[in-house]
């Protein structure tokens, strides 16, 4: 009997599976900015360091991250149902590393105040986007959160921005 011929539609099931290591290296070579996501509406504040920060609407303006299921965010999330993004600046490389432990930094040691909607904003971040969820999606091992923009306020003059890109956190490379 002739082998069965599979047309390349028939073979999509029978791609290898994507390592997450390889997913994680090749998405990291999409350049981003460094956010630092707040909330803590009327407790303590709270904070987890994000990338995964886009823009997605602009009438209405709404905004969107993802977190990890399993980020001690959620539950704060939850409670406040809003959220402040805080776009970090090229000299916030340890609040950034600081917000990506396992525990919430400790605020003490970073200036911040209480914005819009009574959320803590970084402020020395470039900029703060205030926002009150919208929806959350599933997403695999993360969830979509999909925020509606209240307020936003921005450094001037403005600072340079920080930059994650293959991993590593820094400045723009220069023109
Ligand atoms: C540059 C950078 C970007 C990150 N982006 C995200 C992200 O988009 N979503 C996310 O859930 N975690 C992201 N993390 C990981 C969280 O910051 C980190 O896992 C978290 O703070 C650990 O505690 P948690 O998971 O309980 O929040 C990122 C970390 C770094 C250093």
């Amino acid at each position: 009997m002739p082998a069965t011929r599979l047309l390349p539609h028939q073979q999509e099931h029978e791609h290898p599976p994507v390592e997450p290591a390889t997913l994680r290296r090749v998405c990291g070579l999409f350049a981003t900015g460094v956010t630092v996501i707040t909330t803590g509406v009327g407790g303590p504040p709270a904070g987890t360091t994000v990338n995964s920060f886009t823009s997605v609407s602009l009438e209405p303006p709404l905004v969107l991250f993802c977190l990890h299921h399993k980020s001690r965010l959620q539950a704060e999330l939850r409670a406040s149902r809003a959220f402040a993004v805080n776009v970090l600046a090229q000299p916030q490389q340890e609040v950034a590393r600081a917000f990506a432990g396992r525990k919430t930094a400790d605020f003490e040691t970073v200036p911040h105040r209480r914005a819009e909607l009574g959320l803590p904003v970084l402020t020395e971040a470039m900029a703060h986007l205030v926002c009150r969820v919208v929806d959350q999606y599933p997403g695999g091992d993360h969830s979509i959160v999909l925020g509606k923009v209240v307020a936003t306020s921005a450094l001037a003059p403005r600072p340079d921005p920080l930059v994650f890109f293959d991993g590593a956190m820094g400045a723009a490379p220069p023109e």
